[in-house]
């Protein structure tokens, strides 16, 4: 069933360590190729030889081989494998992850891979709540990693509550699922728009928004990762994709985001429009800086293109056309009647009314209505999770 797969085991020192030759010897009979990375003090809770006897591979603490001094390249590693586990992930490994403190060589392995990478947290429940933890995990999450949450039950300290390491069989299911979905829309050919647009006013002023492109992103990522041709198109943002393999089309403005999303709808089987475009953008623009001169000034604006709107028109049978809506009033209202003017098949609500939901956070809660009237509620989640949903809701749309 993985046949064929590279998955690379990290493991950090806590108890939950005499977990993963299990986790392990699943992948390995499952026909995945398993290597171990683990820190000193994982060595001191599960033991390098039941690894490299499960895994069939030596095991790798060290830099170094002990007697040979052979050098490990902790590159070549991280780019040796399809995806790697990092299970059970100790608070400190966590902070080190967050941080970027490479002092051993899971972190220098972890900082150089390029494959998506899962992390499994465990430690003692007043720890897991600590607001440094939350704030780590935000984090990692925030630079496109994949949580596998922790469960609740009896801890190693006798305590109960949140903290246990997700069971090996779970994480195994997850690692599958991650394959599986790996070719799901191999094929298709999606669009993504995110970000803000930037509206010249002179050289160095311009009228934009607080969008940090986050939820496009993701979006795209998520698309790519389940084998789609994805061409995002994204206005100023600092945020840079996971994967590779997304097409990305840097843009300013608005003119310059409708331009280059009608071409690339043209042959497309989908498209996604998250940006946060400019509805208005100033008449004139002027060549040289404004100078200061009189009390109060005026600019006059006009409305930009509605990227959404022009492919709602163009769209031929078959494609599917996805919008956002983000509303602070009669929300449901609103986005049915925007879902109906633009032709779309779903639109995606965004509610300001619920905190940590919108702009600037990493975290947001959504609701799906579709054009048969049907409406979805999802919890509030992190962005790399809600795209999830977004590109399940997609996929069954296109019927693969
Ligand atoms: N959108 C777009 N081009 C624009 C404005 C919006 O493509 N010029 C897209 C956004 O990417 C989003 C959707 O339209 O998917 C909703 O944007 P919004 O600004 O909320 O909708 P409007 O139709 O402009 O309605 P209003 O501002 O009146 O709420």
């Amino acid at each position: 069933m993985l046949q064929g797969k590279k998955v690379l085991v990290g493991i950090s020192g806590g108890i939950a360590a005499y977990k993963i030759p299990y986790l392990v010897r699943l992948l390995v009979k499952n026909g995945a190729e398993v290597k171990v990375v683990m820190t000193p003090t994982a060595a001191d809770f599960v033991t390098p030889l039941t690894l490299a006897t499960v895994s069939k591979n030596p095991i790798i603490t060290d830099f170094f081989h002990p007697e040979t001094g052979e050098w490990y390249n902790h590159v070549e590693l991280g780019l040796w494998a399809d995806l790697m586990v990092i299970a059970p992930l100790t608070a400190n490994t966590l902070a080190k992850m967050a941080h970027g403190q490479a002092d051993n060589l899971l972190m220098a392995t972890y900082m150089s891979a390029k494959c998506p990478v899962m992390f499994a947290p465990a430690m003692d429940l007043d720890m897991y709540k600590h607001p440094s933890t939350k704030i780590n995990i935000d984090r990692l999450i925030s630079y496109g990693n994949i949580l596998i949450p922790a469960t609740s039950g009896e801890l190693a300290s006798g305590l109960s509550g949140e903290g246990r390491l997700e069971e090996p069989e779970k994480i195994f299911e997850l690692i599958k699922d991650f394959f599986f979905q790996g070719n799901s829309l191999s094929g298709k050919k999606v669009i993504v728009t995110a970000g803000p647009t930037f509206e010249a006013i002179d050289p160095v002023r311009f009228i934009g928004n607080h969008s940090s492109g986050k939820m496009g992103i993701d979006i795209a990522d998520e698309l790519a990762n389940r084998g789609a041709e994805v061409v995002l198109v994204c206005g100023p943002s600092g945020i840079a994709n996971k994967n590779g393999k997304v097409k990305r089309i840097n843009v300013t403005s608005s003119d310059e985001m409708y331009t280059a999303t009608t071409e690339a709808f043209k042959n497309a089987d989908a498209a996604i429009l998250a940006a946060a475009v400019a509805d208005y953008k100033p008449k004139d623009v002027s060549d040289i800086k404004i100078k200061k001169k009189s009390d109060d000034m005026n600019i006059e604006l006009v409305k930009t293109h509605d990227i959404l709107a022009a492919l709602g028109e163009s769209k031929k049978g078959g494609q599917i056309l996805v919008g956002f809506a983000l509303e602070t009033n009669n929300e449901l209202e609103n986005a049915k009647e925007k879902l109906l003017r633009k032709n779309l098949d779903f639109i995606v609500l965004n509610s300001l009314k619920h905190p940590g939901a919108g702009f600037k956070h990493s975290t947001n809660q959504i609701t799906i209505v579709h054009k048969n009237n049907k409406i979805q509620d999802f919890e509030l989640k992190s962005k790399t999770e809600v795209a999830k949903d977004i590109v399940d809701t997609l996929a069954e749309k296109l019927k693969v």
